[in-house]
């Protein structure tokens, strides 16, 4: 028997349920990179694939990124459970603290950022933009940082004692799997704007995570012919932690007839170096031809990554001349500013 997929207004409807606050700039735009794609050359000199970007880094909130997508629904869940204030553990080039700062101001509510591994750094980057946006900074060293959970705890209690309602976000579940709520949505504004341009198969690269998870709920729902490649940045935390283990906690929360599986992303881990944070030549080759071609700006941290692996995979002929890539931007584009003698100083 053929599977039953679902409609596109069912599930919207499943997404709708939840409240939600509007503060992301939707829709992305969907754009081809004509010159990226004619600057590469597969083996034998084949030419480039179709890339198009979805530019999830144009969502507003101070700098853009995936995030925005995820505080529309994480913000009406603090504030429809009454909390004033929230208490963010993060590590200190972190988009998400940014970016939080950011949806935290836009709802009146305190925002406490705890950051790892933060003192002594340069005031750079997101950790620049994080002072700008007026959340209250604690820079822990590294010893603290191994505490660090003790630490933002303690905060709570002192702000609940003077009378806060303190959302503590590494100890909800909601957070976890809020990413991908977003990124159902994310997956139908795709779909339509991929229809309108006539295509339907696509070959979607982006950083392994939350959001290319969200984009495999849509397509495993909908029947669609869409493939993903998911480009690992980090070794810490492992994806099973980080994703895979919440595939049934999202598909209880919203209801949704099918999950995902780590089986429906082909994961390439071997694009990140010596690990988080530490830019690969592949990667400042990357963010500096997609810059030089299509104006597009790339972060050495993540979609720099992404990008490196995408270019790398056409050279190699792994996505071959016929494919439509789509290039999910997740934005992160403070790091550039962080990595400015890096970058700056990169001859190719
Ligand atoms: C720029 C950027 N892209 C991608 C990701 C991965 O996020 P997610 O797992 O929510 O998709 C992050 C996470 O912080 C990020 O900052």
């Amino acid at each position: 028997m053929p599977k039953a997929y679902l409609s596109r207004a069912e599930l919207k409807a499943m997404v709708e349920k939840l409240p939600r606050v509007r503060m992301a700039h939707l829709p992305t735009p969907l754009e081809e990179m004509p010159r990226l794609s004619a600057a590469l050359k597969g083996p034998g000199g084949a030419t480039g694939p179709r890339i198009l970007i979805k530019g999830e880094d144009m969502t507003g909130l101070a700098f853009g990124g995936n995030k925005a997508r995820h505080y529309e629904f994480e913000m009406a869940e603090v504030r429809d459970n009454g909390f004033d204030t929230l208490i963010n553990i993060m590590d200190y080039h972190s988009n998400n603290a940014r970016m939080t700062a950011a949806a935290a101001n836009k709802m009146g509510m305190k925002y406490v950022l705890v950051l790892k591994n933060a003192k002594g750094r340069p005031v750079q980057g997101n950790l620049l933009i994080d002072k700008v946006l007026g959340a209250e900074l604690h820079l822990l060293d590294e010893a603290q940082s191994e505490k660090a959970h003790e630490y933002a705890a303690k905060l709570q209690r002192q702000m609940e004692r003077e009378g806060r309602k303190v959302y503590l976000l590494q100890d909800h579940l909601f957070p976890r799997i809020v990413g991908m709520v977003g990124f159902v949505l994310g997956g139908l504004e795709l779909q339509e704007q991929l229809e309108q341009m006539g295509i339907k198969k696509a070959h979607i690269f982006g950083v392994a995570g939350r959001s290319l998870c969200g984009l495999i709920l849509t397509a495993n729902n909908l029947g669609l012919d869409w493939k993903f490649t998911g480009v690992t940045v980090t070794y810490d935390p492992t994806l099973d932690k980080y994703i895979f283990a919440h595939s049934q906690d999202i598909k209880d929360l919203l209801g949704l007839p099918v999950t995902f599986a780590e089986s429906d992303m082909a994961l390439l881990d071997q694009y990140v170096g010596e690990g988080y944070g530490v830019m690969t030549d592949a990667v400042a080759e990357a963010i500096h031809l997609a810059a030089s071609t299509d104006a597009i700006i790339t972060d050495p941290n993540y979609t720099g990554t992404v990008m490196a692996a995408l270019i790398d995979q056409i050279r190699k002929g792994h996505v071959k001349p016929d494919e439509t890539v789509v290039f999910l931007h997740t934005g992160g584009l403070p790091a550039v500013f962080a990595f400015a003698e890096e970058l700056a100083a990169w001859k190719g």
